[in-house]
């Protein structure tokens, strides 16, 4: 067994290595087990502690919010005192900071949202903490800026008309990323939707409507999306075609993997807990497209878990990812599936239809369409195939 894990160069497949560019955020790691119903069953992590424990275990990098990193309220010297030490520790454990990001929802401040709330003064003041927090991204080398809208969306419908609110957004989304032009920061932009939670209805709920707001901004090349797989899956969509519509599209930015139940609250659970055939086509995805980016954990160990359940949790995820890396390096070189997908006509969806038009086109396409009963007799075998996938998945092949 040990040795059909050894890959060419006789190294463990499941053994985490830098170059597999697994990351968390502070937060992830760093989370307490507090809930809306019970308070922390765990301390705080020091954000060095996190960074070394993650490069013992073969992460890439780290990402983290504003607040995750510089606590609330630290004066100037002691914000400064905070980078050095940290920068020390990325330098010590060769981690990289593969993200950074704004928390606009924790404090009280923005119980209306941020660059969507009513008042003009907080959504000021929004901007003013995501510049600061877009410095400390750049400060320590973050290539990546996210944008979740944590507060921005809306209980009573009457409060916010949402033509006014998306405006908000893009002006937001204009001015910040004019900013990063400004400073000459080498950072892109990726928004990361979810449907609800906290708020009762969020603003940019999917995949689909961040990829339709970001054509409407000044730079929409500087941006992107961060999808998650607890998101898409809590809106009872496929991650797996969201993220592949975001490849398509050249706007996989960044990517939250975890785990999700449909129809729950967001449960961030380890990546590959839930939604295992997801996440087979999920990381065959990734690793077939060329994707370079970050593969980052946006989840939480059980709330029941004791400090060292912390990091069982986070090796968790990155063993599951590279089991199923190895189940696609195994579906690409099984015979029996290259010949299912063949039956499927699945090399076929690659052919062009038709081409482009021209009327000859048009007047031989008339003269050549088949006969509808004939194309209907066909079968396309995917009970077979799909059989095949879940052998595969159950170790039967
Ligand atoms: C959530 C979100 C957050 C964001 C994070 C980075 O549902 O809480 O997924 O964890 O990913 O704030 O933007
Ligand atoms: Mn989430
Ligand atoms: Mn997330």
């Amino acid at each position: 067994m040990a040795q059909e894990r050894q890959n060419a160069l006789g190294e463990d497949s499941l053994q985490p290595r830098p170059e597999h560019k697994f990351t968390f955020g502070l937060w992830t790691v760093g989370n307490t087990g507090s809930d809306p119903f019970g308070t922390s069953t765990r301390a705080r992590i020091d954000p060095n502690e996190s960074v070394r424990r993650l490069a013992a275990l073969g992460a890439y990098g780290v990402c983290f919010h504003d607040d995750d990193l510089v606590p609330p309220g630290s004066s100037l010297p002691q914000r400064d005192e905070v980078v050095r030490r940290f920068r020390a520790t990325l330098e010590e454990t060769g981690i990289v900071v593969s993200m950074a990001t704004t928390n606009l929802f924790g404090h009280p401040v923005f119980k209306d949202g941020a660059f969507t709330s009513n008042d003009r003064k907080v959504r000021r003041y929004a901007l003013a903490k995501t510049m600061r927090a877009i410095d400390l991204g750049a400060e320590l080398g973050a290539p990546v800026y996210v944008f979740w809208g944590g507060r921005e969306g809306v209980e009573a419908m009457a409060s916010k008309p949402v033509g006014d609110a998306l405006d908000r957004m893009r002006e937001a989304m204009n001015f910040l990323s004019a900013y990063i032009v400004d400073r000459g920061y080498n950072m892109r932009c990726a928004l990361e939707p979810k449907p609800n939670e906290p708020r009762g209805d969020a603003f940019l709920p999917t995949v689909g409507h961040a990829l339709g707001f970001i054509s409407t901004l000044d730079k929409p090349d500087m941006f992107g999306v961060n999808p998650e797989f607890a998101h898409e899956t809590m809106s009872g969509l496929s991650f797996y075609h969201a993220v592949s519509q975001a490849l398509w599209q050249g706007k996989l930015f960044h990517i939250d993997l975890n785990g999700q139940k449909i129809g729950r609250y967001d449960q961030d659970l380890r990546f590959g807990s839930e939604g295992i055939k997801d996440d087979f086509f999920l990381v065959k995805l990734l690793e077939e497209s060329g994707y370079s980016g970050a593969r980052h954990f946006d989840a939480h160990a059980y709330r029941n878990e004791n400090p060292e359940g912390v990091w069982d949790f986070a090796a968790g995820c990155m063993r599951t990812y590279l089991a199923l890396k190895e189940k696609a390096h195994r579906f690409a070189a099984d015979k029996e599936i290259q010949a299912a997908l063949e039956a499927a006509s699945v090399p076929e969806l690659a052919k062009p239809t038709v081409g482009k038009y021209s009327a000859a086109a048009a007047a031989e396409l008339q003269s050549t369409a088949g006969d509808p009963a004939v194309l209907a007799d066909r079968g396309y075998y995917n009970e077979r195939l799909d059989q095949l996938v879940m052998d595969l998945l159950m170790g039967l092949r």
